[in-house]
């Protein structure tokens, strides 16, 4: 999507020397666009545990990228595989994409065929994963088109959590994407933007990214979704998910559940928008069963941001408070109005996910 007018993946072989891998490093927007070069896989984990790259679907690219750089380090990339799985737990685009890799070179013979295969499969990973978030836009836009027939001209407001947009993915977005799709479309569309604590990804990332394109928006506090839905004033819910199950709990950044109990109880519509690799087909309860990430502490103990030229940290609780910082949560299926997924709009039940990818029954 657009930085300064420019069109920018968020993952990318080096062009020239394509041994070093290129990302965005998410660490230093809106204030500063930094690109990092990964070159071994230690330096690739680093980067996806450090959040340098974060967001289902490029979490899953970066590892298809890491298992790449794995071939230049060892015959045997199991243990580059478990060291990049360790790096984050929620997001199962990690161990999806990693498997891919290990199914894909299962059979390579020599460390030059392993090294052409893993770089085929990356960016394959990569591809996919842009294409099936623009075609989540072709069938998101379809919703927001409607919402609008409704409101004679005024824009749609539609309030989303965290950051799914092309910063999480390779391209596009999930959430964003039927957003961006509708923009283009001349449909007027407004964001309400979560700030998103204790990382800000809505406030620092989603924000930067809606600027860019010229999207309107609002970013407001975590807690002000409740209030504006009260007041008619959010039309639509799109949120994105790090995994969801095949009987439709959602897991998405902590804060989701509480938007979704809140749309519920003013019958605003609630999307949650993802591909197909977001999807475990294994798990049935997510509230039981989906990992949630605990981070370190530090994250709600202090905030970071821009002062005078330069990157700052300032506590904000008392030094002796202890903190807690559960990354995400699991919204129960029942909340959620539909999924859009590359292949259209489902509910979020399993005869209606199954019945858009019928290769999954029986799994
Ligand atoms: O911890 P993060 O920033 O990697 O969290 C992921 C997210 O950005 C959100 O949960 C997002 O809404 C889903 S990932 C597309």
């Amino acid at each position: 999507m657009n930085v300064r007018g420019q069109h920018y993946r968020t993952i990318w072989p080096k062009p020239g020397d394509e041994r070093v891998i290129q990302l965005i490093d998410q660490r230093f927007l809106p204030h500063q666009f930094v690109i990092e070069e990964a070159r071994t896989v230690a330096e690739m984990a680093a980067a996806i545990r450090e959040m340098h790259v974060r967001g289902a679907g490029l979490i899953g690219a970066a590892a298809g990228y890491g298992m790449y750089l794995a071939t230049f380090e060892s015959d045997d990339l199991r243990a580059a595989a478990e060291q990049l799985k360790a790096t984050r737990p929620t997001a199962v685009n990690l161990s999806w994409a990693i498997e891919r890799q290990l199914r894909n070179n299962s059979a390579a013979k020599s460390a030059e065929e392993r090294q052409r295969v893993a770089f085929q499969t990356a960016g394959e990973i990569a591809d996919e994963d842009a294409e099936y978030c623009r075609r989540i836009g072709e069938h998101g836009v379809e919703l927001i088109r409607s919402l609008s027939e409704k409101k004679a001209g005024a824009p749609v407001n539609i309030l989303t959590h965290c950051n799914a947009g092309w910063l999480a993915f390779v391209d596009y977005g999930s959430a964003t994407s039927p957003i961006y799709a509708a923009h283009d479309a001349g449909i007027p569309v407004h964001v309400w933007v979560d700030e998103t604590r204790p990382r800000s990804q809505g406030s620092k990332l989603t924000a930067w990214e809606l600027g860019q394109h010229g999207v309107p928006h609002t970013v407001i506090a975590d807690n002000a979704g409740g209030h504006l839905m009260q007041r008619g004033k959010v039309d639509a819910v799109m949120v994105g998910t790090d995994r969801t199950t095949y009987t439709g709990d959602v897991a998405n950044k902590i804060g989701t559940y509480l938007k979704a109990l809140a749309a519920k109880d003013n019958a605003v519509p609630f999307y949650v928008a993802l591909p197909s690799s977001s999807f475990d087909w294994n798990i049935c309860d997510g509230v039981k069963e989906i990992p949630i990430e605990e981070r370190g502490s530090e994250e709600v103990n202090y905030a970071d941001g821009w002062h005078e030229g330069e990157q700052i940290e300032v506590r904000v609780t008392p030094a002796s408070s202890p903190a807690a910082n559960f990354g995400f949560d699991v919204t129960p299926r029942q909340l959620v109005t539909g999924l859009i997924t590359e292949r259209g709009i489902c509910e979020a039940n399993e005869e209606s996910i199954l019945r858009l990818f019928p290769e999954r029954r029986g799994r």
